[in-house]
């Protein structure tokens, strides 16, 4: 297969107006989660994007029925024809989130068969607190073969403590929790957005989950979830604030519609720090930037912290922000190689375990170079608009898999962005 650049020549003011795509932190956990449903179920507003791309492939190997309009954003699920309850590692080692169909299939038929994922750029990626919630149920988990073979007739619910705020820990339990006996309780659970989103999607589906969003979530279990009505996902939090933080990066003026302000709070409070204007209407928000930016500090968490996804982009900006600015990555052990990366474009940075410290520098200028994970390759697009003259970005199916057409969106800003293939 042709291998794809994306070239961006940078200097050019964004504005204008622009729309969010559905969430595909949210996309990744609903897809899985249909395979509860004993009737068909529609999703709307779903990216278009390899993960989501993936995750049709998933649900059509396990003999689902899949229709998926990739350009309406719907997809149709029935997954009464399932006949496989295994996973094959070709599919998951192109998507992180395929632990979800532990959960899923392992509530649904009794078994599960997915391969452990190993780690990746950005670090380790345990699932450990997903199989500890699973064993609370009283499944019966395997891990010595390199996957997790899950078994249990009949999940009963029970209290899972999780060590450590898990997202994917806390979504999965939920999904195996949802047709379990009686009721289980997650404490320490995570409080993203797409928390909450699984959760008003399993409650569509006549599931009874409370506390959605706060650290203690109740699921009482179902015989049986029916999908009743179309099921429209939330819009993506991550590539809101990429968004945002490229308006800021070029000194532009963008209107962000359809997206969610309140739940964009920490960047919005950092970029008002550095002194941009940001403006938030009930489903827009509005980021204007005149002058220099200052440097600040910040530690990425758990929602609604400072989230780790937006780290990236953000560091880019804060590489031509006046002074020094210093961040502390707390979620994953090595999500600083755009960094690196970025000091090829004239960035004055030091790494220091999970520390970064960025010193300032007035402009950056343009190089080659290679995006690590979807979201370094976000953070080097908004290093690409910044710099003087052409950034050539290798590895661009990383964004691929999480941003729906990046480059169309920011063109119609007015970047000046395309896509070569060699
Ligand atoms: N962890 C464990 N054991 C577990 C689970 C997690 O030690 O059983 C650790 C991880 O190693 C990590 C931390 O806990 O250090 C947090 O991991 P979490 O489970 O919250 O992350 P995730 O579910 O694997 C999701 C998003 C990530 C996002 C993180 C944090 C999806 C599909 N992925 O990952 O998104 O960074 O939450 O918010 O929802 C991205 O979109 O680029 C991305 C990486």
């Amino acid at each position: 297969m042709a291998e794809e650049r994306m070239l961006i020549t940078g200097g050019q003011r964004l504005e204008g107006t622009v729309r969010v795509s559905g969430g595909k932190n949210t996309a990744v956990a609903i897809i899985p989660a249909a395979i509860l449903s004993q009737t068909p179920c529609v999703i709307e507003n779903l990216p278009n994007i390899e993960d989501v791309n993936v995750s049709v492939e998933t649900l059509r190997y396990l003999g689902a029925k899949v229709d998926w309009d990739p350009d309406a954003g719907v997809m149709q699920v029935d997954s009464s024809t399932i006949n496989c309850t295994e996973v094959p590692l070709d599919l998951c080692s192109r998507m992180r989130a395929s632990s979800y169909y532990i959960g899923a299939l392992l509530a649904r038929f009794g078994e599960a068969k997915v391969p452990l994922p190993g780690g990746c750029n950005i670090g380790r990626r345990p699932i450990d607190q997903h199989i500890k919630g699973m064993r609370v149920l009283g499944a019966q988990v395997d891990t010595t073969a390199g996957l997790v073979d899950a078994k249990c007739a009949q999940l009963t619910g029970g209290d899972v403590f999780m060590d450590m705020v898990t997202v994917g820990g806390t979504i999965n339990v939920m999904l195996a929790a949802a047709r379990a006996e009686g009721t289980t309780t997650i404490y320490n659970a995570a409080k993203e957005p797409h928390i909450v989103d699984t959760a008003n999607f399993l409650n569509s589906m006549g599931c009874k989950v409370k506390g959605a969003g706060t650290d203690v979530i109740r699921v009482r279990g179902v015989k049986e979830l029916r999908a009743r009505r179309p099921y429209a996902v939330i819009p993506d939090q991550i590539e809101t604030g990429t968004l945002m933080i490229a308006a800021a990066a070029t000194h532009g003026d963008v209107t962000i519609n359809g997206c969610i302000p309140t739940h964009m709070e920490a960047l919005t409070a950092k970029l008002l720090e550095m002194g941009a204007r940001v403006d938030e209407r009930d489903d827009s928000i509005r980021v204007r930037s005149m002058g220099a930016h200052r440097a600040v500090t910040f530690k990425t968490q758990v929602y609604p912290g400072f989230p780790t996804d937006l780290q990236q982009p953000m560091s880019a900006l804060l590489c031509t922000a006046t002074g020094t600015s210093t961040i502390v990555e707390n979620i994953f052990e090595s999500r600083f190689r755009h960094l690196m990366e970025m000091e090829r474009m004239g960035a004055r940075v030091r790494i220091f375990d999970r520390t970064a410290v960025i010193e300032g520098v007035s402009q950056l200028h343009g190089a080659a170079v290679e995006a690590s994970d979807l979201r370094a390759g976000a953070a080097l697009v908004v290093a690409g608009l910044m710099a003087q003259g052409t950034t050539e970005i290798s590895n661009t199916h990383f964004i691929d898999r999480g941003y729906e057409h990046l480059e169309d969106k920011l063109a119609s800003l007015g970047a000046k962005i395309s896509r070569v293939k060699y």
